[in-house]
């Protein structure tokens, strides 16, 4: 069966300012009703992305398409996308209601039906209550779902979202990513969420572009971004990495067979390496570290020593460092006070599973 039309397609698209460029070559399908995120730091091109998307920039090369249809050239109230902002751009003079109603008004829409939306919009985002308060009397967390309210009322195609809960402290912003995946889920509209904060990332999304210097690195769900990162670039972003330069000493099926330092063998199971490369970067979660007391050394086996000891809560973070000097991150679950704790000095050895190891590209 063909795939169905993308709601959202980006086809070869440059964007340069000057001679600096932003975004460059982004191949990028969307897919109607899913939760898309553009993860990447600061500065990478995810706002020019998203300005392209709704039409307030222009690419330099390339297309954009929705459902199929060529919009490159169109003005943004031509496209039927919808944007939320950071700063939540509500109008201060401008009640809770009115705020949410004012897309409705510039399009026309006939009062009745503005009151039905609006007031459906309010149950939406749980603000009843407080439709006849100015944005001066709300907190972060109210202003931000009349920014959304008055986004979704307008039912658009796709929502773009641009870092909107960056502005809100931590507690609040994890109920808020809930709250909006719920929302999404609900009402079938396309999100393009952009954000530079993994956890909030993998949180929400159904599919994770990485963003790295105007290119997506890679895409796909959060477990294949966690799990199956390609780049090191990706694998050091998400989450934390041991990165490790070995030698490429055998392969056998869907298996790679490296060497680290002189004394340790791994055995990963990938199938993604060049056939002629002689090296890898072989990329390890510190979590997939198991560490034991007593073991027999061999593949995937080898013996080392706790450096370093963190407390970090609900985990412990040990740096530990093998024979030949080769040093890792090792995070242990703090289940309890117990007698398996691990502590500076001791001689531990740790165990790897090859389905674990991932090589990436440098
Ligand atoms: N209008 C512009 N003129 C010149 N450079 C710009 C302009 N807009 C963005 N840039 C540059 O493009 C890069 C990407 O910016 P942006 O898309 O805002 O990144 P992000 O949203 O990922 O932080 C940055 O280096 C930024 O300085
Ligand atoms: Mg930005």
């Amino acid at each position: 069966m063909p795939e169905p039309t993308p709601t959202v397609e980006l086809r070869g698209v440059t964007k340069r300012f000057a001679d600096f460029t932003a975004v460059e070559n982004v191949n990028l399908q969307i897919r109607r009703g899913e939760f898309i995120t553009l993860l990447g730091p600061s500065g990478c091109g995810k706002t020019t992305l998203l300005r392209m998307i709704s039409g307030f920039d222009t690419p330099t090369e390339g297309v954009i398409l929705l459902d199929g249809q060529d919009v490159t050239a169109l003005p943004p109230y031509r496209r039927n996308v919808n944007q939320v902002f950071q700063s939540y751009a509500l109008f201060p003079h401008l009640t809770v209601e009115e705020n949410i109603a004012f897309g409705l008004r510039m399009k026309g829409a006939p009062r009745g039906e503005i009151i039905e939306r609006v007031r459906r919009g309010i149950e939406l985002v749980s603000l009843q209550g407080k439709e006849n308060s100015k944005p001066s009397a709300l907190s972060g967390g109210q202003k931000q779902r009349v920014a959304l309210a008055r986004a979704i009322v307008c039912e658009p195609k796709v929502l773009l979202l641009d870092e909107p809960l960056s502005a809100l402290d931590a507690k609040l912003r994890h109920q808020m990513q809930i709250e909006m995946k719920q929302m999404q889920r609900r009402l079938g509209i396309t999100f393009v969420f952009v954000t530079h904060d993994q956890e909030e990332a993998l949180t929400m999304s159904d599919r994770i572009a990485v963003v790295n210097r105007g290119r997506v690195e890679q895409l796909g769900t959060a477990d294949e971004i966690y799990h199956q990162p390609r780049t090191r670039f990706v694998a050091e972003f998400i989450g934390q990495a041991n990165l490790l330069r070995a030698q490429v000493i055998g392969r056998e099926d869907s298996d790679v067979v490296v060497r680290l330092a002189d004394d340790i063998t791994l055995r990963v199971n990938d199938t993604n390496l060049p056939p002629d490369e002689l090296t890898a970067l072989v990329s390890l979660r510190p979590e997939k570290i198991h560490l034991c007391r007593d073991a027999a050394p061999g593949e995937n086996v080898f013996a080392a020593e706790v450096m370093e000891e963190i407390f970090r809560g609900q985990t412990d973070q040990l740096q530990i460092r093998t024979a030949s000097g080769l040093e890792f991150t090792v995070v242990v679950a703090n289940e309890s006070r117990s007698q398996d704790a691990f502590h500076k000095g001791e001689r531990v050895f740790c165990r790897l599973h090859p389905e674990d190891l991932v090589l990436v590209r440098d």
